[in-house]
C-alpha cells in the first residue's frame, strides 16, 4: 500500500531526455489502456509550436511555467488513471517534486550519459543539446538532474539492455504492489 490515500493512481515517466519515456509510456498505454499524456506534445499542441520554438521565443523559463502549470492541472484531472510521461526537466522546478509524488506511481528512467548521447543526436529537437558540446552539457545537466529524480520517484529503473516491452512488464508489475490493484 502506497498509504496516502489522496494520491492519484496515474504512472508518471521522469528521467533525462533520450530515456525512452515516451516509447515505455505508450507501451504501458497499451497494456493497461489507460490514456497517454506526454506532456511536451501537449504543450506544443496548445502552444501551436514545437518545443524549440518555445525555447527560442520564450525562453526556457516561460517553458518551465508552462509545464509546470500542465502539471499541477494534470493533478485535479477528472481522470485519476493516466500514463503521463513528462519532459526531462520537470524536476528543476522544486515544487514539481511533491506534485509529481502526488500524481502517483513516479518512475525514474535511468539511461548512461553514451546513450542518451546516441539517442539524441538523431534529433534536433532538444533545445538544451544544441551546443557545440553536447556530451559536456549533459553530463553536467545529469550531475544537477539526478538528486532530483531521486527524491521525486518511488521507482528507480536502469533501462540498459532492456527493450520497452521489458521495461513495461517490470514497472506494471511494481506499480501493482505499489497500488495494490
Ligand atoms: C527538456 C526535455 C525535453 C523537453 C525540453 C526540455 C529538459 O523533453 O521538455 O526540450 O530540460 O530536459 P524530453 O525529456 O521528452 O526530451
Amino acid at each position: 500500500m502506497n498509504g496516502n490515500t489522496n494520491m492519484r493512481q496515474n504512472i508518471v515517466l521522469i528521467g533525462f531526455m533520450g530515456c525512452g519515456k515516451t516509447t515505455v509510456g505508450r507501451e504501458l498505454h497499451l497494456r493497461l489502456g489507460y490514456p497517454f499524456v506526454d506532456m511536451d506534445q501537449v504543450i506544443e499542441q496548445r502552444q501551436g509550436r514545437s518545443v524549440s520554438e518555445i525555447f527560442a521565443l520564450d525562453g526556457e523559463a516561460a517553458f518551465r511555467e508552462m509545464e509546470s502549470a500542465l502539471l499541477r492541472e494534470l493533478l485535479v484531472s477528472p481522470l485519476p488513471r493516466q500514463i503521463i510521461s513528462t519532459g526531462g526537466g520537470i524536476v528543476t522546478r522544486p515544487e514539481n517534486i511533491q506534485v509529481l509524488r502526488c500524481l502517483g506511481y513516479v518512475v525514474w528512467l535511468q539511461a548512461s550519459s553514451s546513450v542518451i548521447l546516441d539517442r539524441t543526436s538523431k534529433t534536433r529537437t532538444r533545445p538544451l543539446l544544441q551546443t557545440e558540446n553536447p556530451s559536456e552539457r549533459v553530463a553536467a545537466l545529469l550531475t544537477e538532474r539526478e538528486p532530483l529524480y531521486r527524491a521525486a520517484s518511488h521507482l528507480n529503473v536502469e533501462t540498459y539492455g532492456l527493450d520497452c516491452k521489458e521495461l513495461a512488464t517490470g514497472i506494471l508489475e511494481s506499480a501493482r504492489y505499489f497500488f495494490s490493484f
